[in-house]
């Protein structure tokens, strides 16, 4: 598992390796809007302000997943044990 962080708030929630990270935010009342829940649409885009995401979309470009500064939680998960998201 990782850690997300929530920016506006400084809250930090672990997120299991069974569970989305939208789940968790979800369950922590930060909402997230999602739609495809694949990584296809990008309904959930996220900017990621620290942290290096492991991208699992198909939604974003190369260029965009080695830029690392964005990712789609519904699907997405982390390198680092911790992202900062820009929520
Ligand atoms: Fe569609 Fe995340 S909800 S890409």
């Amino acid at each position: 598992g990782f850690q997300v962080k929530v920016a506006s708030t400084g809250a930090v929630y672990d997120v299991p390796a069974d569970k989305r990270i939208t789940e968790v935010l979800d369950e922590a009342g930060v909402f997230v809007p999602v739609s495809c829940e694949e990584g296809v649409c990008g309904t959930c885009l996220v900017r990621v302000l620290e942290g290096t995401p492991e991208h699992r979309d198909l939604y974003l470009t190369d260029a965009e997943h080695e830029a690392n500064d964005q990712f789609t939680p519904c699907c997405s998960r982390s390198k680092s044990p911790m992202l900062v998201l820009d929520l």
